[in-house]
Order: C-alpha cells, then structure tokens, then sequence
C-alpha cells in the first residue's frame, strides 16, 4: 500500500508518498507537474535500484530520517528520554488532515510513546511553502536534535550558497561544491547572527540570478539555527533545518520546529528571492498602519553617541525635518547614567541630567517639526554596572565567570520576572510619552545557545505589540544580527548592517534582497566620512544607495555643505514621489556582465514600471561599460528608458556620446533582456538610475 500527498501551485508540486506505515518521503520537488500525473506511480518511479555495496534495498530519506531503518545520513531526530537514555523511534502512521494547501501528517511510535507531525502548507500567491515538524512526549525528554521535514537536494545541482557574515559585512554568499559528505552550519551564538544567516540557494547547474532553476530555503528562527546539506554515498542529497543542537537545555514534553520557508523557482535566483520578498512582506510582517508610506528616518546615533544635549538634539532634529525626515529616532544614551557603553543597560528610566524635564520637550520639538518619535531600547541585556544589576544579578543569563560582551550580560528570558519587569519599565515609556517607534537592539551573543531565551524574547515583543500596537519596532543587533522571518513575525524593519559605508552597503543589500524586501530594510545616509570604515564617499553616492531601500539619514547635518544638502533633499523627495510603487516593487537581482556593477531592478508586479540601480563600486578592468542585461520584461512591448540626470552628471571622463546620455529611449524588452543596456562611463563609487515604463 501506498499513500500519497500532494501541494501545488501555478509553478511548483511537491509530492510525497510513503510506503504502507512508513513516513513519507518527499518524492518529487519541482516544476508544476501535469494534472492526472499519478502520485503513485511518481512513488514507484522515484525508487532506486540496488547493486553491489548496497543494502537490499535502500533506506528511505524521509521527511524525517530515522537512525534504526539503517539509513546512512543524519537523522532527523535525536531525543533521549527523561534519564539520558537514547530513544530510537520507528514512526507509524496515525491520521492526517488534509486540504488543498495544506498537509498535516501525525505519526507515533508506541514503544517510545512519541508522537510526530509534520506540517506543509503552500501560499499560491507567494508560492512559498511553509514545513514545520513538532515531537510530543507523555513525559518529559531530551531532544538533541529535530529537523523541520527534510527536503531532497537537487540532483542536476552543482553547489549551493549559504550565507556568512560579520559586524559592518552581513550576506555574504558562500559557494559550496556538491560533494559527498556534509556542508554543515551550526550557529551556536544564541541569536540569529551577522555570521549565520539562515538560508540557503540551491541553483541547478547554469542557473543565475535571472533564468534557470533554483531552490531557496530560509528558517525562520532567531535563537540560532543548524543546516545540513548532505549527500550520501547513493548519491541522494538532503536538506535540513532546524534549531542548532541542544539548544533545549530541559527536559520537555513537546518540541516544535521553527517554519523552514522553502520554494522552487523556475525563473532563477530571482524567483526565489521574489517569493521570499512578497511572503515576507505581505504574509509575515504587520505593520501598524499598512496604508501610512513608509516614512523617511533620521537616527541620531551617528551624530551624537551618547552626548545627548538638548539644544543640540533639538537643532539636529530641524534639520534633519528640512532635509525631508518624517521620524526622529533618539538612539542609546536616554537613560541610566549611560555616558557610554559600559554602564546602564536594563536601567530604563530617563536620565535627569540629559533630560531635566523628561523626554516631552524634545518628543514636542520633533511632533511640531512634522516628525513622529521613536526610541532605542536594548530589552535584553544588563550591565553589571547598573542599579538592576546590583538588586538583581540572579537575572543573568549565564555564569558569572563569563566572557562580557561589549561590557554587558544576557538577561535570562526565560525567567517571568525578568520579562515582568522589562515590560513594567518599556510599556512606563510608551504610555507616557507620544512614541510610534522602538529601536530594538542586541548587541551581544549569548553565553550559550538557549531555546528558552528566544521563546521568552518572543513574548516580551508579543505582549509589547499587543498593549501598544501602534509602535513599530525595528530588529537590530549590531546591524544585522536578528534578521530571520521568526523576529519580522513580530517587527517591521531591519537594521541591516552598522555599516554606512554606501560602498559596503551596496553590496549587503543586493544580497539581502534574495530575502529581504524594500519594505523592512533600513537603508540610512551616513557621514562623508564613514565612522566604520573611514571610507569618504560622494553624497550622491551615498543618498542613491539609501533610496535604493527604507530610506533614512545617519549623519550629523551640520556637516552637510549646501551643494550635499541640495543633493540629499533631491534624493530624498524623488524617494518620496516613488515610495508607494516601491514598496510593492519585486527587487530582482540582474546578471551583471561587469564584476564591479551591482545592478539591480526594482519592478511592478505588472511590470508597467521599473527603476535600475547600477552602482558601480570599483573600477572594471575593461575600458567601456558591458551592457546590462534587464530582466522579466515583456519581450514584444516598448519601453521609454531613461537616465535620471540628477543620480550622477557624467564625468569630464565620459567623452563620448550614449544615447542614454542625451535623452530618453524607447527600446523593445527583447531588446533589453538579450543586449542591455549600454551606459554612460562613469567613476568607480557611483551609482546610475534608470527609470522605465512600459508603453
Ligand atoms: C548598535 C546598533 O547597531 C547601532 O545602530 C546603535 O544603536 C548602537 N548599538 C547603540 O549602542
């Protein structure tokens, strides 16, 4: 006997099918199949044969390997009982419940007395598949190790690509061979970190960002995640997620997987990251008020630090307002004794010697100048030098022998009076004062990694949203340090990375996209001279790198001239006029030609609109601009291309003539997706925009 499931939308079918009791295994991951294609007889043909050096017959790599039925990989579950005992189950079939999206399996063991299930569902919108997998006990176990339902690897696949990172350098794309064995990422930091994003791109060879096959997988987890993508000595290739191993440190009665978000893509890396963009945005993150734009930032941390002075902050706020900002945010230093960063974390009330009369009359001052006023806060974290500390330190995640991190030590989560008091002092600020913003950062990783601390971070931000629902909250930890769809459940914006270097911001944010969309990724003008990397970059530069997401200003104003001034109010009111279509727009990645372009194109979902950003950020090694090939336009339309004059003047360098340069083109989409588009010479650290509508 066999049974069979299946999920499909317009591009995709998964299909599952096990043999009699068994789990299933997932047996076909892929192009939308043919309706009347027999679930069955995809079951039988998926079946490997058997030759020397093999088992009579191959172990199944279901959707949950099991270490007894001799298969060769990892499992997809290791728990102990109550008494450190390893437990082996052998899952069997119990009920399911079934719709058209969505798959629910349960299947026990009664000898170890566990229960499993599996979860899909398919979103024919987004085309993203959400799988989770949760384990019950009748008493408590110890679980090592539980994969959200495992996932086949391609065959015709050659690598994969998984993220890394580090302070000021998040996404970078790693490229791994295919190869026998295991590409294993474990990260033991305790949140979801700048060095372990969790997703990964599995291209089927001579796919790129814009045609080919491609599979995406994100775990949407911010307490630090395991990935496992192994190839076994038969040659079939698996892929699990989950939380990183013994993160559970108690014994519990019910285990649950984060959702590992998977989708495959016919159309290349963009298809993934499109799915990624619009699940993310119009699934996953509530926003307050959906229908306000999104509104311009400024954040004082760059200008100030912690000398927060109130004529000066009020000054900085006018300008920032003149300048086209639509939210003040005032960044660390509002409270304790907080004079710099060693000192006051978890002592939330307002420092009297910055503020004499409170925080009002800088929240007034920011209101009157048409900005609303939102707050840095770092919920989670104490200093031993601090008022809580000293009658708390019990509150500490941690041994007391612990390596600090900037100064500072974990608050322990998990603990209801913990989360107790940080809601009492966080929700005094929110009622008592006109705030609709919270910057929430996390500045350290933790002692160890700890389930329970993610779950408790979750219900301090659940309880906040629900008593103050017009607050947006913004995810940041060190920059980029708490990105993953588990937080963005429950914010509304990232802080990408503490870079401000548009150079290096330029490149994080193209490869962000393959997740993120423009929506919920803070994008801030920083100083001409960058504080982290001492780079010193154009205004234009730097503005058009900002305006390419959720725009907003880091730098202290009274450094700008009045050329760099004019420049930032043009960016900024061009952002302004274009926000609404952008915030829906897909971001697709395009093939660059030129190692040192990153390009990308912001569309309409319908496709009538677009806007190219080309920065250039070195210079290439040959002498002419490579055409740029766009992408997902309609071969046979017309489209009015043109370069936006105010991005950049071309150089005195650029001698010649484009016809870019002179004025605006009607060109075919064939045309542009199979030539490019050829534009004007330019300096390295710059950047082209091209706007394009369909005719
Ligand atoms: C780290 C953040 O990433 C910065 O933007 C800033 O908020 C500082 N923390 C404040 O301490």
């Amino acid at each position: 006997m066999i049974r069979t499931w299946s999920l499909h939308d317009e591009r995709q079918s998964l299909v599952l099918a096990a043999h009699r009791e068994h789990l299933p295994e997932v047996v076909y991951f892929g192009p939308r199949l043919p309706d009347g294609e027999s679930a069955e007889t995809l079951f039988m043909a998926y079946g490997l044969d058997v030759t020397g050096g093999m088992l009579d017959a191959n172990p199944e790599l279901s959707i949950c390997p099991e270490a007894t039925r001799s298969f060769p990989g990892q499992p997809g579950l290791i728990v102990r009982d109550g008494d450190g005992r390893p437990l082996l189950p052998k899952f069997c079939y119990e009920s399911e419940e079934v719709d058209e999206r969505k798959i629910v399996l349960t299947y026990r063991d009664e000898t170890d007395r566990l229960t499993y299930q599996a979860r899909f569902s398919i979103d024919p919108k987004t085309h993203i598949i959400e799988a989770q997998a949760a384990l019950e006990a009748d008493r408590p176990v110890l679980l090592h190790w539980l994969s959200a339902p495992v996932f086949p690897g391609p065959q015709l696949s050659d690598e994969m690509f998984d993220f890394a990172g580090r302070w000021c350098g998040e996404f970078q794309m790693n490229r791994t061979a295919w190869s026998p064995g295991i590409r294993y990422r474990e990260n033991r930091t305790g949140r979801t970190g700048h060095e372990h994003f969790p997703g990964l791109i599995v291209p089927v060879r001579g796919a790129t960002n814009a045609q080919g096959q491609a599979y995406g997988f994100h775990y949407g987890w911010s307490g630090g995640h395991r990935m496992v993508a192994e190839e076994l000595p038969d040659g079939r290739r698996q892929i699990q997620f989950g939380q990183a191993a013994r993160m559970e440190r108690d014994a519990l009665t019910r285990f649950e997987t984060a959702p590992l978000y998977a989708v495959f893509s016919n159309d290349g890396i963009n298809g993934c990251a499109v799915a990624f963009q619009r699940h993310l945005r119009d699934r996953i993150v509530a926003f307050p008020k959906p229908d306000r734009a999104r509104p311009v930032h400024y954040n004082c941390w760059e200008a100030v630090y912690f000398n927060h002075n109130l004529p000066e902050l009020k000054d900085i706020a006018e300008r920032a307002a003149d300048l086209g900002a639509e939210r003040f945010v005032l960044d660390d230093g509002w409270f304790g004794q907080r004079d710099d960063d060693t000192s006051s974390l978890s002592d939330w009330e307002v420092d009297p010697r910055k503020y004499p009369d409170g925080l009002d009359p800088l929240i007034k001052h920011v209101h009157s100048l048409g900005m609303t006023f939102g707050i840095w806060f770092e919920p989670e974290m104490i200093n031993p030098d601090s008022s809580i500390h000293r009658a708390h330190p019990e509150w500490a995640l941690g041994g007391e022998d612990q390596i600090l991190g900037r100064q500072q030590k974990a608050l322990n989560m998990a603990l209801p009076e913990v989360r107790e008091f940080l809601y009492e002092r966080m929700a005094a600020i929110l009622s008592g004062h006109d705030i609709d913003y919270i910057k929430w950062d996390h500045n350290r990783v933790l002692p160890m990694p700890d389930a329970a601390q993610t779950r408790g971070s979750y219900a301090l931000i659940d309880r906040l949203r629900a008593d103050f629902p017009h607050v947006e909250i913004e995810s940041c930890a060190s920059g980029g340090g708490r990105i993953d769809f588990g937080i963005l459940k429950r914010t509304q914006r990232v802080w990408l990375s503490d870079s401000n270097d548009a150079l290096e911001r330029l490149r994080i944010q193209h490869n962000a996209a393959i997740f993120l969309p423009m929506a919920v990724t803070g994008s801030h003008v920083g100083p001409r001279v960058c504080h982290t990397s001492g780079r010193v970059l154009d205004i234009r530069f730097r503005a058009w790198v900002a305006a390419q997401r959720h725009m907003g200003f880091e730098m202290d104003p009274r450094e700008l001239t009045e050329d760099e001034a004019a420049v930032l109010k043009g960016v900024t009111a061009w952002w302004k006029a274009n926000r609404d279509w952008l915030y829906y727009a897909d971001i697709l990645r395009l093939d660059s030609p030129d190692p040192s372009v990153i390009a990308e194109q912001q569309q309409t979902s319908d496709g009538s609109r677009f806007v190219v950003f080309a920065g250039k950020a070195d210079t290439s090694a040959q002498i002419a601009p490579r055409p740029l090939r766009l992408t997902r336009l309609e071969a046979n339309a017309l489209y009015q291309v043109e370069l936006r004059r105010t991005a950049e003047a071309p150089p005195t360098l650029s001698r010649g003539n484009p016809v870019l340069k002179q004025q605006p083109v009607k060109l075919s989409g064939q045309y542009l997706m199979s030539y490019g588009l050829t534009l004007p010479w330019s300096f390295p650290q710059s950047m082209w925009v091209i706007e394009g509508k369909k005719l």
